[in-house]
Formats: structure tokens, C-alpha cells, sequence
């Protein structure tokens, strides 16, 4: 109780407590010296962060919403010496760039006594050598392939060094016929390889480094490829959903080959490749290492009721029958009688038809719904033209740019709020899935790009999300989506003297997509109770006035203090505490009607599991060949399963398991064959321990 209270911090009368006893000094240490370091591993980013607590709190003042990036210079981590590296060797796998660099951090990563084992783009999979593999990034199999055979011959890599988007430089980047194979050796290459990672079961931490060049805009002189930028969803969202892979992005720009600030570059490289992952987002310019924060700034109310917008303008809205786009479009309406094109892909009937839609369908149909809305803005006092287009078909928004201008003449105003929400977690997400959500905000702005690169505009909004820069659960595909805008966004303001803006919104309320998102019945009442503290339709508008009246390219809008939620980004220990809160309240329901009849648990391992399963799913019973599918779980409570046998086992599976054996019997298996491999690898005393531990839980 002393020591605790000491801890605390009590002020502690030494001499009191020991008045009756006699205390001498003695000299220390009483073993033999033997110089031998034992290092104590600093705690990962990622568990510190997790004691931070987020405040949800919303302000009360708009003006304390707004914050903005910066690059902050930070001191190089101090080289590892030689020594040291030999007690911390390890197999690297370098997916090699063609710009030299690779080639360079792996006789470095050699001579720090590393295996490292070299993967190159090619057209198939195919085993060169020993320690050097092509593969070709389309093909998912391939990755499989390759982490198949480096398990055979016992070399899977704990550290992953991945330099496939180091290229060499053009300036004619961001053109639509590049942007699909960069996502293949990028965002596509990181999704397609963390799958197999998934698949191959690691429960060893494992290292994700993403080099990239001229992708971040750190001094805003740099040639960028936003194109790149996708990446950033896969960095982000992996160690969010595989808790022992963490992930970080450095990007560069290249020295000239053989020039001694390439060797430079490739000392810093290795420098970092040799310690644990702490930040997520780093770049290196010449001998400065930075890393990517964010200020708050204060905005304050706009006195210019319409800052930017003109009178009876032309603005195009992409999505702009959508939650956004139609609060938006009311603005305009309200403010300046504006000529508004609302694009979305979905029919929508002609002018002449609308009473009779109106007058045969319900008030609550999604189209009625728009075409009452259109009406309400043409009240407002503004003309509109809806137009279905796909924003990422060039010819379609040729035509519809062609469309408007012949209606309505010049544009002013372009605001790309088309989007589409992701959704599912990166071990079963498909190509197909993935591209979906990246379409409209990839190709779509490239295609507005291309459509109007002669056409001088007041402005070009994105609406970006801060899940670009926090990532998202589930959500790798739209976190790298959003953080193609923002880099977008500083490439195109580089390249052009006019506004191209990027607001990375938080959650709104009552309109758009996170409100009409289904999910998960673990999750509704979490969310209902966030949405709270999310932006309301008139807040969004006064924020939108109050950054046109900025000089900002980029800005985070957050309600809720958004330096917080940054410094929690790595954990979903948040999501994972409400799921479990949510759980420990739920009815119990009986078991549901099956095809297969209940088979009770023969063993403890199957009895442990069929416990959990049914304390997560709510059911009186789960049998032994109940599909955990059938039962209503998903990923999400497959997430808590994970975390469950984690603490009440100690066994890492991967969700990869739970989708390939949904079942009690099945899983068993393979937590009992974990069980075993982890006691092989034990002393008898230690094996007896863990027997102990696990059977009092
Ligand atoms: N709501 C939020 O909390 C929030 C937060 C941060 C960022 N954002 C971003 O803000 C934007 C607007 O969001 P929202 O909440 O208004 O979403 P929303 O209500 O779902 O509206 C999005 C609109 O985009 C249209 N769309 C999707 N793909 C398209 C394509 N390829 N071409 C043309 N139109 C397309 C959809 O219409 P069709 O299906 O008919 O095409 C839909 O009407 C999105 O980009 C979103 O990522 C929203």
C-alpha cells in the first residue's frame, strides 16, 4: 500500500518508517557486470494513444471547428550502431522500385546482417532465384503465391519494405490513362498483400514501410502525383484492422542516381527501417526529416454574406442531389439565385413528367423526394438542371458539361461532392468494391479536371472526409479515395491560379451518407449517439462561408476536437469498447431455426468458443456446426471475437480464419493448434503456466 501510495505520488517520511530498524548502504549491482544491453522497447505508437482520452464533445463555437495541415520538421531517429543490428536480425522483403533506390537499401539492409528477399513487378509469379521473385500486381494469387512459398522455405519477412510507387518524375502526372496502373502497384499492391498476410496467419509484429516520391506537399514546390496519395487508405487502415501490423509512409524525392545525397536518402531509409513504427506519415527533403500535423485555426463568422459566389451564377454540383449537395444547392439558391446543374448517376424523370410522379408515388420515394427538393430550390428563385452522369465517364460529362453551358453559359463554380460510402473490411474486400468507392473521387475529379482545364473558375471544391487523414475501420477504399483529393488538391493549386479547395468534413447530421449508411445493429446506438455531435446542415453551410473567406487550399472540419481524435488514430480500442459495452446489455434470444440441428460442445476449447459466440451474438445456444454467418455475426463481431480469444486464451486468430471456418468445431482446430505451437515453443515451467492461466479464465 506504501508503494502504491509512493507511485501515486504521496510525499513518504522514509526516516519514520524505518525509525525502528537498522538500514545500511550497500554497493550495487551484486552480480558480475556483464555489458550485455537488454532494450527496452519503447511502447508502440499505437498504446499510448489508446490511453488518450477523446473528448466527443462538440464545440459550441463554429470558429473552433477548423484546422489545417502542416509538415512539422522533426529530429532523424539516431543510427542504430552495427552491434546492435546483429541481435536484431530478421528477413525483409523489398518490393523493388526501378529508380535505384531499392537497390541501395538492400546492400545497406545486407550489410545490417538482414535477409532480404526482392519482389519486382512482372508478368506473372516466378521464382528467379532464392531470394528474388516477380509478380504481377493485378493478380491477388500471386501475393498468395509468394508468401506460400517464402513460408516453405521458412523466410517470411517480418519487415516489409514497399517501393513500388518510388518512380521516376514526370511532370505531366495526374492524367487519366496513368491513374489506374498507379492504383495497381499501389493502393491495390498493400490491399492484395495484406490479404495474404491475413491468410497466412502471422501472429509475429509485422513492419509495413510505403516509400513513395513527390506524393506529399511538404515545401509546395514539389512536381506531386496525387494519383499515389490512394496508398494512404492501406496505411492507414491495416494496423486498424490487423492489430500486429503497423504501417507507416515516407515519401521523397529522388537524388540524381549515384550522387552522394542518393546515399543520403538511402542512410536515412535505413535508419528508419531499423527502429519500431511510431509515426505514420513522414517525408524527407534533402537532410530534413518531417512530419505531417495539424493546426487548429480559428475561422470566424463571414461578414460577406456570400463570399465567392456571385450573383446568379453557374455552379455545377456533382452529387448534387445527394445530403451535401442539396444543403448546398439551397445556399445558392437562398443567397444568389444561382444556375445549378445537379449531377448523379441515378434516372431522374424529365420536366414534364414530374407531376405525374409526383401524383403515382409516395412522398417518401427517393425520387419524389428529389424532384420536391428541385422544386424548392427553382422557388428559392434558381434555375436548375438535373442531369444524370456518371462524374468518372468522360463522355458522359462532356456531354453534360456541354449541356450546362449551352443552358446556362460560363461556369463559375464547380463543387464535386459525388462519393459513394465504403464499407467492409480489407481481408474480404474485392477489386470490384474497392474501385467503386474509388471511381467518383479518383477518375471524377480527373475527368472534371480534364473537362475544364481551359475554363477559369471562381472555384473547384472537393469534399474530402477526415477519414483521409484518421482512417476508418473498414474503410480503406474511402480513406484513400478522400486522400487522393487532398493531395489532388495541392497539385492542382501548384499548377493553377485559381481556388481549388479540399474540405476534409467530419460526420454531418440529418442529411448525406452517414446518415443513410446501414450498420451494424451492434453499432446503431454508438452512432445514433455520435451523430449528435455531428455537423448540422446550417453549420455546414457556415462553415463552407467562413472558408471561402479564408485563403486555406486545405481544411479539416471538425466539431469535435479533432487533435484528439488524431492522437487516437491508431487504436479502435474506442470501437471495440463500445461493441463490448453494447454486448454486455443484449437479450439473450434462443438459438434460430438452422438447416443443421444443434451439436453441444465435446470439448473445453469448443465450449469456450460456443460461450463467446454466444455471448456476442445474444443467443441462448451456438452448436458446434452453427455457421457463425447464418447466426447473424459479421465482421465486426468477428473483430470482438479476436480480441476475446486474445485475452481469454491468449491466441491470436485472423479474421481470415473466421471467414474460411465459421464455425465452432472448425475453429477449434485451429486455436488448439495454435495452443500447441506456442507450447512447443515453451519451457516446461512456462507451459504449465500458460495451461494455468488459461484454464482459470
Ligand atoms: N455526409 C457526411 O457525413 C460526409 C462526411 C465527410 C465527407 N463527405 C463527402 O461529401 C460528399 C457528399 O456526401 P453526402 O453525405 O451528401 O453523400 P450522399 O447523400 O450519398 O450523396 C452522394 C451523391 O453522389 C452521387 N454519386 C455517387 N457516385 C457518383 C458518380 N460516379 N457520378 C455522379 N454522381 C455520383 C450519388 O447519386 P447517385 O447514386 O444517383 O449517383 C449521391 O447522390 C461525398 O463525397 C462524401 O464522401 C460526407
Amino acid at each position: 500500500a506504501l508503494g502504491q501510495l509512493w507511485l501515486a505520488g504521496v510525499e513518504v517520511d522514509w526516516s519514520g518508517f524505518y525509525t525502528h530498524e537498522h538500514r545500511h548502504r550497500i554497493p550495487l549491482p551484486t552480480y558480475p557486470f556483464e555489458r550485455q544491453r537488454y532494450w527496452i522497447e519503447p511502447p508502440q505508437a499505437r498504446d499510448d494513444n489508446s490511453l488518450t482520452p477523446v473528448s466527443l464533445e462538440k464545440k459550441p463555437d463554429i470558429a473552433d471547428w477548423f484546422y489545417m495541415p502542416c509538415w512539422k520538421q522533426s529530429v532523424p531517429p539516431r543510427p542504430i550502431k552495427q552491434k546492435e543490428l546483429a541481435s536484431q536480425k530478421s528477413c525483409t522483403l523489398v518490393f523493388m522500385d526501378e529508380c535505384g533506390l531499392g537497390t541501395q537499401l538492400i546492400e545497406g539492409l545486407q550489410k545490417d546482417n538482414q535477409e532480404v528477399i526482392t519482389v519486382k513487378v512482372g508478368a506473372e509469379f516466378t521464382k528467379i532465384n532464392e531470394s528474388l521473385y516477380t509478380l504481377n500486381p493485378q493478380q491477388s494469387n500471386d501475393y498468395n503465391t509468394l508468401l506460400t512459398e517464402l513460408r516453405q522455405q521458412e523466410k517470411l519477412p517480418t519487415k516489409i519494405v514497399h517501393l513500388w510507387n518510388v518512380t521516376p518524375v514526370t511532370q505531366a502526372q495526374s492524367k487519366l490513362t496513368e491513374v489506374e496502373k498507379i492504383q495497381e502497384i499501389g493502393f491495390y499492391s498493400l490491399l492484395f498483400f495484406t490479404q495474404s498476410l491475413g491468410k497466412q496467419n502471422l501472429s509475429e509484429q509485422l513492419q509495413i514501410t510505403v516509400v513513395s516520391n513527390n506524393m506529399q506537399p511538404v515545401t509546395g514546390e514539389e512536381v506531386l502525383s496525387p494519383e499515389k496519395a490512394t496508398l494512404l487508405g492501406p496505411v492507414k487502415v491495416i494496423p486498424q484492422e490487423y492489430p500486429n501490423i503497423s504501417c507507416r509512409s515516407i515519401d521523397v524525392v529522388l537524388p540524381s542516381i549515384g550522387s552522394w545525397q542518393q546515399q543520403r536518402l538511402t542512410d536515412q531509409l535505413l535508419t528508419e527501417l531499423r527502429l519500431p513504427i511510431f509515426e505514420r506519415v513522414i517525408a524527407y527533403r534533402g537532410s530534413h526529416r518531417w512530419l505531417q500535423t495539424f493546426e487548429a485555426v480559428q475561422l470566424e463568422e463571414s461578414v460577406e454574406q456570400t463570399p465567392r459566389l456571385r450573383e446568379g451564377g453557374v455552379y455545377l454540383i456533382t452529387g448534387g442531389l445527394g445530403g451535401i449537395g442539396l444543403v448546398l444547392a439551397k445556399h445558392l439558391a437562398k443567397t444568389v439565385r444561382a444556375k445549378l446543374i445537379l449531377i448523379g448517376r441515378s434516372a431522374f424523370p424529365a420536366r414534364h413528367e414530374w407531376d405525374s410522379w409526383l401524383a403515382t408515388h409516395e412522398e417518401t420515394d427517393s425520387t419524389s423526394r428529389k424532384i420536391l427538393k428541385v422544386q424548392e430550390l427553382e422557388e428559392l428563385g434558381a434555375e436548375v438542371l438535373v442531369i444524370s452522369a456518371d462524374v468518372a465517364n468522360l463522355a458522359q460529362m462532356t456531354d453534360a458539361i456541354a449541356q450546362a453551358q449551352q443552358q446556362f453559359g460560363a461556369l463559375h463554380g464547380v463543387i464535386h461532392a459525388a462519393g459513394v460510402p465504403g464499407g467492409g473490411v480489407i481481408q474480404r474486400k474485392t477489386q470490384g468494391e474497392a474501385q467503386s468507392i474509388l471511381t467518383p473521387k479518383v477518375k471524377g475529379t480527373l475527368v472534371l479536371n480534364t473537362i475544364l482545364k481551359d475554363v477559369q473558375l471562381d472555384f473547384l471544391l472537393l469534399t474530402s472526409s477526415i477519414s483521409s487523414i484518421l482512417g476508418a475501420f473498414g474503410q480503406v477504399d474511402y480513406t484513400g479515395a478522400n486522400a487522393f483529393l487532398d493531395i489532388f488538391t495541392h497539385h492542382k493549386t501548384s499548377q493553377q491560379n485559381s481556388l481549388t479547395l479540399c474540405i476534409n468534413w467530419g460526420t454531418w447530421q440529418e442529411v448525406g451518407m452517414a446518415v443513410n449508411t446501414a450498420r451494424p445493429k451492434e453499432l446503431q446506438e454508438w452512432y445514433i449517439e455520435s451523430l449528435q455531435q455531428g455537423i448540422l446542415p446550417e453549420e455546414g453551410v457556415d462553415a463552407l462561408m467562413r472558408i471561402f473567406r479564408s485563403s486555406l487550399s486545405q481544411v479539416v472540419v471538425s466539431p469535435t476536437d479533432f487533435l484528439s481524435l488524431l492522437k487516437q488514430q491508431n487504436t479502435d480500442s474506442d470501437l471495440l469498447s463500445r461493441l463490448e459495452k453494447v454486448n454486455i446489455s443484449k437479450p439473450k434470444h434462443p438459438r434460430p431455426e438452422l438447416n443443421n440441428a444443434y451439436v453441444a460442445p465435446r470439448n473445453e476449447i469448443e465450449q469456450k468458443l460456443a460461450d463467446i459466440w454466444q455471448q456476442l451474438l445474444g443467443l441462448e445456444q451456438v452448436g458446434i456446426h452453427d455457421n457463425f454467418f447464418e447466426l447473424g455475426a459479421d465482421s465486426l463481431v468477428g473483430v470482438q471475437l479476436i480480441s476475446r480469444l486474445k485475452q481469454e486464451l491468449q491466441v491470436k486468430i485472423s479474421i481470415n480464419d473466421i471467414f474460411r471456418s465459421p464455425f465452432v468445431a472448425e475453429l477449434a482446430l485451429i486455436v488448439e493448434l495454435i495452443i500447441i505451437k506456442e507450447l512447443d515453443e515453451l519451457t516446461e515451467e512456462e507451459a504449465q503456466k500458460l495451461v494455468l492461466d488459461i484454464s482459470s479464465k
